[in-house]
């Protein structure tokens, strides 16, 4: 295990009639005028926004609002919110919704007190030493940023999809979460994000590093909590049980217990968010079709681990004489039950072009390569991988 430190200043508050305490919570950490920030509309029809706007208003909180956040989420906006909270005096940026607006709101809070462009944080070598603060009302569970010290936009300038350098300045000082608020959304993107908080695991998981044990089996835990769950998620829009497990999932995660003590790859996510930038696929989406395809290309590069995934957490049996098609068995039951799901699992279900290919490559060497650190991928490799997936 490698040396780490772990901070999570997160406070969650989770469960049925849980938005009622986001007043009270703002008022704890010291939020006197708050931005609410949110998407293009869903926290309107599901009655999200109004049980949040009734709550600040009986804590006599004032606020402004900037709604109109893209999934896949644009520096424009945020540009616009920074400018807003500077002129309005806001001191708290509350978003409700999913990934997208709270990584809009992270960069939103991380632009207001910094002198320079924000993106420098994104694009550039510099980390965050102050922002504002940001609590989130979770509607999706997903991308795990109700828990995580990264946000993630798109540059319109170049349509360069980025992380920003992570901070714990970054982190919510608070996530509610009702599970009753995620019944709305369509079996496809419940779908998606499940196949998000599953890859957040993989990135961790599929590491160089010996003995860790404990992240391994917590790791196992969740994917097969994930597996068990996601069913009842996506064919039962309202069944609370499975959507409480789900997004309790998808916070752990993410917010790092499951990666402390090990190198991560994060190769999948790279080679993603170019199919989401250029092509704005859900993340979900992209990431169903991208990250089997890496496991096929990089299997042999550690047999017994793909093996240990097989074995533990889709239930298959040791070959012993052969644990190379037990590490392959594994990963044909991950694509089996994406497509159970119903993800895509090709380029050309996901609506991209084989002719993409190069494209694609091409936009991330601008970038840089090469990504991930279980099996460094350059342009050669992502080409490869690409090709799996088509
Ligand atoms: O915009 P609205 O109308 O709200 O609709 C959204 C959007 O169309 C809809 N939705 C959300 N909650 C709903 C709902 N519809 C009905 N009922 C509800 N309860 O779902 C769509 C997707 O929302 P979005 O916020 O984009 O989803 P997600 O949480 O998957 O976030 C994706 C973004 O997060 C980034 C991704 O790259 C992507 O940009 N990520 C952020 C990470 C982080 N900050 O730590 C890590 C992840 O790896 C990921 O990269
Ligand atoms: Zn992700």
């Amino acid at each position: 295990m490698l040396n780490f430190d772990f901070h999570t200043p997160t406070y969650f508050d989770f469960g049925d009639g849980a938005e009622k305490n986001v007043g009270k919570l703002v008022r704890l950490f010291g939020g006197t005028k708050v931005l609410l920030h949110y998407g293009g509309g869903s926290v309107k029809r599901n009655g999200v926004y109004d049980a949040v706007v009734s709550s600040l208003n009986e804590a006599s909180l004032p606020f402004i609002e900037l709604g109109g956040v893209k999934p896949n989420p644009r520096s424009g906006l945020v540009y616009e919110g920074i400018e807003l909270c500077r002129r309005e005096g806001v001191d708290f940026v509350l978003a409700i919704g999913g990934g997208s607006s709270i990584d809009s709101a992270k960069a939103i809070a991380m632009g207001v007190p910094y002198d320079g462009d924000f993106w420098d944080f994104f694009g550039g070598t510099k980390t965050p030493e102050a922002a504002l603060p940001v609590g989130t009302v979770l509607t999706i569970a997903a991308a795990g940023s109700e828990g995580s010290y990264n946000a993630v936009i798109t540059l319109e300038d170049g349509n360069i999809k980025a992380g920003n350098n992570p901070s714990v300045v970054c982190r919510p000082k608070f996530s509610i979460m009702n599970p009753r608020y995620t019944f709305s959304l369509p079996p496809y993107q419940t779908a998606c994000g499940i196949t998000d908080m599953m890859a957040h695991i993989c990135e961790r998981y599929f590491t160089n590093t010996k003995n860790v044990d404990v992240t391994d089996r917590l790791s196992e835990v969740l994917l097969k909590t994930i597996i068990a769950n996601a069913p009842t998620a996506v064919n039962v829009p309202d069944d609370y049980d499975s959507h409480a497990e789900i997004m309790w999932a998808g916070m752990l995660a993410h917010n790092n217990l499951v990666g402390v003590g090990r190198e991560q790859d994060w190769s999948s996510h790279g080679m993603e968010h170019e199919l989401s930038a250029l092509f704005d696929v859900a993340h979900g989406a992209g990431l169903a079709v991208v990250m089997p395809a890496w496991m096929e290309f990089v299997v042999t590069h550690d047999i017994a681990r793909f093996a240990q995934f097989a074995v533990r957490v889709w239930g298959c049996d040791l070959d012993y004489a052969n644990p190379e098609k037990t590490a392959r068995e594994g990963i044909a039951r991950f694509k089996a039950f994406l497509r159970s799901i119903g993800m895509p699992i090709t380029l050309s279900e996901l609506g991209i072009p084989e002719d993409a290919i190069p494209k694609l490559v091409a936009h991330r060497a601008k970038i840089g390569f090469p990504l991930g650190s279980f099996v460094k991928i350059g342009a050669d490799e992502m080409t490869a991988i690409l090709n799996l997936a088509k």
